[in-house]
């Protein structure tokens, strides 16, 4: 398998509810208007919270500074695992569940904090570009075991050779993984996760600004209700088309904002899952982090993580 470490450098940040509508217009062009801006990487999640985006830097000079909007302090690289055609995984299990093993398990090991953002077709792993040097070489040693490692270059990839044989600085400085318990939520709803074809975008466009920026005339009564949650999801990059037809069901992890420096929060999630090969698609936003799970599993997986919660904290 190979992974590739895009040419993008991303920001993440957060618009809260109130000022979405001072945000409408760069939205709408960064959404629907691509060829207008040189922005090449673009994610939007709404939750009952406030609007996450993460975008690199030219979308991110479209974002006026406001008392509206929040920036995370570094510079994010995305991380993309990409199949050969020659794997023989015995896994059909789509999501985070193919790369924890490979790559949310490792990572966490290394202290790396990442945010992750599942996509459709494939998931993008987050991670801080300004990594301290025994990180950084700590991350590519435990990722050459499993991969082929390639860095974007102006729309190439060249491979990127190893050259941690000289490091001699031994990892040290952080604190042991500790397993913070987060608690979680089960919301009743039920979520779609689908894609669609970037020329499929203008024909469902006013359905989408309908959904983005009008929906909120009916979140009274949606908020006024715990057991559901608005979730809304929308990366640009989004190529395949549809889905078939399958309901999903979230687990929402985090009781107070998770931050961005604790490491290991995806991995207590998604190694469970992988154990038991149950499909996932893992959404970090802002404040919270998102597992979405299979209709029929969610019951057996709210259990596990109820369980897992128990053994950690006792
Ligand atoms: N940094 C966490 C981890 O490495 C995941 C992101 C949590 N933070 C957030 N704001 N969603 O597992």
């Amino acid at each position: 398998m190979d992974l590739h470490i895009l040419d993008h450098r991303l920001r993440v940040t957060c618009i809260s509810k109130s000022g979405l509508q001072r945000y409408t217009h760069p939205l709408i062009k960064l959404i629907f208007l691509r060829n207008r801006t040189r922005c090449k990487f673009f994610s939007l999640t709404e939750t009952p919270e406030n609007y996450t985006v993460v975008l690199d830097e030219e979308g991110f000079k479209e974002l006026q500074a406001s008392e509206h909007l929040q920036v995370e302090g570094s510079t994010w690289l995305p991380l993309n695992v990409v199949s050969n055609g020659n794997t023989s995984s015995s896994s059909q299990a789509a999501g985070v569940t193919k790369i924890t093993k490979s790559v949310i398990a490792p990572l966490a090991e290394q202290h790396v904090s990442v945010f992750m953002l599942s996509t459709y077709q494939t998931d993008f792993i987050l991670v801080r570009d300004q990594q301290p040097r025994h990180l950084q070489h700590a991350l590519h040693r435990t990722l050459v075991e499993e991969f082929s490692i390639f860095r974007e270059e102006r729309g190439e990839f060249l491979p990127v050779h190893s050259q941690d044989a000289c490091d001699g600085s031994q990892r040290n400085g952080r604190d042991a993984a500790h397993a913070t318990v987060h608690p979680v939520l089960v919301p009743e709803n039920q979520f779609c996760v689908m894609s669609l074809d970037p020329e499929t975008l203008p024909a469902i466009a006013t359905t989408l600004i309908d959904v983005l920026f009008y929906s909120s005339s009916f979140k009274e009564d949606a908020s006024a209700d715990p057991e559901r949650i608005k979730f809304f999801s929308f990366p640009a990059d989004l190529l395949f088309t549809s889905s078939s037809g399958e309901l999903w069901r979230m687990v929402r992890i985090g009781g107070q904002p998770l931050g961005f420096d604790e490491c290991g929060i995806v991995a207590q999630i998604s190694q469970p899952l992988a154990e038991s090969d149950i499909s996932a698609y893992y959404i970090s936003t802002f404040s919270f982090d998102h597992a979405l799970v299979p209709e029929e599993d969610i019951e057996s997986v709210s259990e596990m993580l109820q369980t897992q919660r128990k053994d950690i904290s006792t």
